[in-house]
């Protein structure tokens, strides 16, 4: 069932540009806006040891923010903010917790100055999430929905969202009881509909607008099983599709967690992939600009093994005790090799030494993503979550992610002349994390100085294993597109930066459409002003 299932989703791969091509519709009627680039935020990242604040966000590199997560009341279907002190309460540099009326501070607060600053940034509040979507148990009862909406939309307007991304998860195991799972799949179509009928009606009470709906969905049959994908269809702007977490704890061997492509091995296949993903949503009839591919930027690791596609002891170390689970922005740990599979679009590192591998997308990865994501015409790339990408550099508020044009201009022609690993010449001194990066990239790499490597057609990748390179396309005649110079593909750089750099380049950018800052219903008087 599964084989014949994965034939035909292959088969659908070979023709993935125009099957997908073909669905015009948009639901918005008006059109393509441009590349979408949606980061979540996790609210319990501003605490230690992660410590990553609202303020901490590269706005410029971003469409949308997912403020992850808002929990909802199992009983009685309220929508309500999971941590108060930190969403609402917490005083930022700059606040004034004593200032007359009845104001809004914390995280939410900075979401809605960083829309006044980036017109193009539209904020959603993310409700459910791994951790809450048991809570949407209820979602069969009509009044548990209501009063789902109400309170969901009471939020929006309090707290000034651009609109809601639902992450309704899965409540029960596919085939344990597909007659439940099917009713659930209804039932929460249904909530899409009420919600976005709220929405619209909420814009209509503020003055104008538009406020987004979307939804996160897996993976594989155990991701979008009961799903009812085109009735969702008709109120979601657009899909974040969870592309990553294809292996783990429960995969005997240890696997790639978020390739692009299938292994055509059987033994090795995890019966998802971020292209049969793709494909899947495409064909339940879902246009691909509404199609926004999720890509981790946290690595899956095991310990104990003989490199990728072998048995684990163990999962490993990991960041914040969180077995097996790594931040990008600490990987690739010191001693290991890296290695990348173009034709899985899978990237991973392997420490020979204690056999520690971690499957993690490189910046090579997130731009073969990107190009993907270009070619087959979907709506955008989707990161979780944002905390975890390669920290920014951005001490002039200057961009990340891509070779700066005045040491591009130094470099070319004349490599050899200056110690890039030292950074001599650099626009601006560059923090510790960033100069021990460039360390650990000599090791991983094990090229004679610690000079960038740069993305040249027909590169150059020192002792990469597996390198395919980059510069040859299935179809020349189809797709235009070809690696250019001034993107940095060197581990270390942000790799939603690298993303966007790849939009802005070769994809028209991205989507411009302005954010909304009118709230008169909000119950915070700084918010229906306006932060004035
Ligand atoms: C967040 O920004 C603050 C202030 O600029 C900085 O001190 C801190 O290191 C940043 N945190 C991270 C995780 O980048
Ligand atoms: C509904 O749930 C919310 C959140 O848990 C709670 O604050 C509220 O009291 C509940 N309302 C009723 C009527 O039970
Ligand atoms: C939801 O809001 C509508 C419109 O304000 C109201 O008529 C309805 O009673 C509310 N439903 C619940 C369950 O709160
Ligand atoms: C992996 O296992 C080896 C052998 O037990 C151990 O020395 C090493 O510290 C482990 N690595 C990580 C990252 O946990
Ligand atoms: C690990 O290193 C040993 C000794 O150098 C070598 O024989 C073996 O093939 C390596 N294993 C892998 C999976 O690279
Ligand atoms: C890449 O992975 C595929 C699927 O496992 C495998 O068949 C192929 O040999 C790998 N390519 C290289 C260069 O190792």
């Amino acid at each position: 069932m599964f084989v014949s299932t994965l034939s035909l989703l292959a088969l659908l791969g070979l023709i993935s540009a125009r099957t997908l091509a073909t669905h015009k519709e948009d639901r918005r009627n008006d059109g393509w806006f441009g590349y979408r680039n949606v980061g979540y935020f996790t609210n319990w990242g501003i605490y230690d040891p992660q410590n990553f604040y609202v303020t901490n966000i590269t706005t410029q590199d971003l469409t949308h923010i997912n403020y992850a997560f808002a929990n909802v009341d199992a009983t009685n279907g309220t929508v309500f903010l999971d941590d108060p002190e930190v969403d609402i309460e917490y005083e930022y540099p700059g606040d004034n917790v004593d200032e007359k009326g009845n104001n809004l501070y914390g995280n939410l607060k900075q979401l809605y100055l960083l829309k006044k600053q980036n017109r193009r940034l539209k904020t959603l509040l993310s409700i459910g999430g791994a951790t809450y979507s048991i809570n949407f148990v209820n979602v069969i009862e009509p009044e548990w929905r209501e009063t789902f909406i109400n309170s969901s939309i009471e939020v929006l307007n309090n707290y000034g969202f651009d609109g809601l991304d639902v992450d309704f998860g899965k409540l029960g195991p596919v085939n344990k009881d597909p007659e439940a799972e099917t009713e659930q799949g209804v039932a929460f179509t249904e909530l899409l509909k009420g919600l976005r009928e709220g929405l619209d009606q909420a814009a209509k009470k503020n003055g104008g607008g538009y406020y987004e709906l979307t939804a996160a969905v897996g993976c594989g049959v155990f991701g979008w099983g009961g799903l009812d994908v085109s009735g969702m269809d008709k109120y979601l702007d657009f899909w974040n599709l969870m592309a990553y977490d294809f292996s783990g704890e429960w995969t005997p061997t240890a696997l790639p967690a978020s390739n692009l492509y299938h292994d055509p091995n059987p033994a090795n296949d995890q019966y998802a992939s971020g292209s049969e993903c793709v494909q899947h949503y495409a064909s339940e009839g879902v246009n691909s600009r509404k199609l926004v591919l999720g890509m981790p930027l946290y690595g899956t690791a095991f310990n104990g093994t003989q490199g990728l596609w072998t048995k684990w002891t163990d999962l490993g170390g990991g960041d914040y005790d969180q077995a097996g689970n790594y931040d990008d922005k600490h990987l690739p740990l010191e001693g290991a090799v890296m290695f990348y599979n173009k034709s899985l679009g899978a990237s991973w590192s392997f420490d020979n030494s204690t056999g520690h591998v971690v499957s993690f997308d490189t910046p090579t990865v997130a731009l073969q993503k990107a190009k993907y994501v270009m070619k087959n015409q979907l709506g955008g790339m989707m990161y979780w979550s944002i905390d975890q990408d390669y920290t920014k550099l951005q001490s002039n508020g200057k961009p990340n992610g891509r070779i700066w044009p005045g040491v591009w201009n130094k470099l070319k022609g004349t490599s050899k002349k200056y110690n890039y690993g030292k950074w001599k010449g650099a626009p601006w001194p560059l923090p510790d994390y960033i100069k021990n990066r460039q360390r650990r990239s000599e090791i991983v790499n094990n090229i004679e100085s610690s000079e960038l490597q740069l993305s040249k057609r027909g590169n150059n990748f020192g002792n990469w294993k597996n390198w395919a390179g980059w510069g040859e396309w299935e179809d020349p005649k189809q797709w235009k597109l070809k690696l250019d110079d001034n993107i940095c593909t060197n581990i270390g750089f942000s790799l939603i930066d690298t993303v966007k750099t790849a939009f802005e380049k070769y994809g028209g950018g991205l989507d411009k459409t302005k954010n909304n800052l009118k709230y008169p219903n909000s119950v915070y008087d700084n918010i229906r002003s306006g932060l004035r």
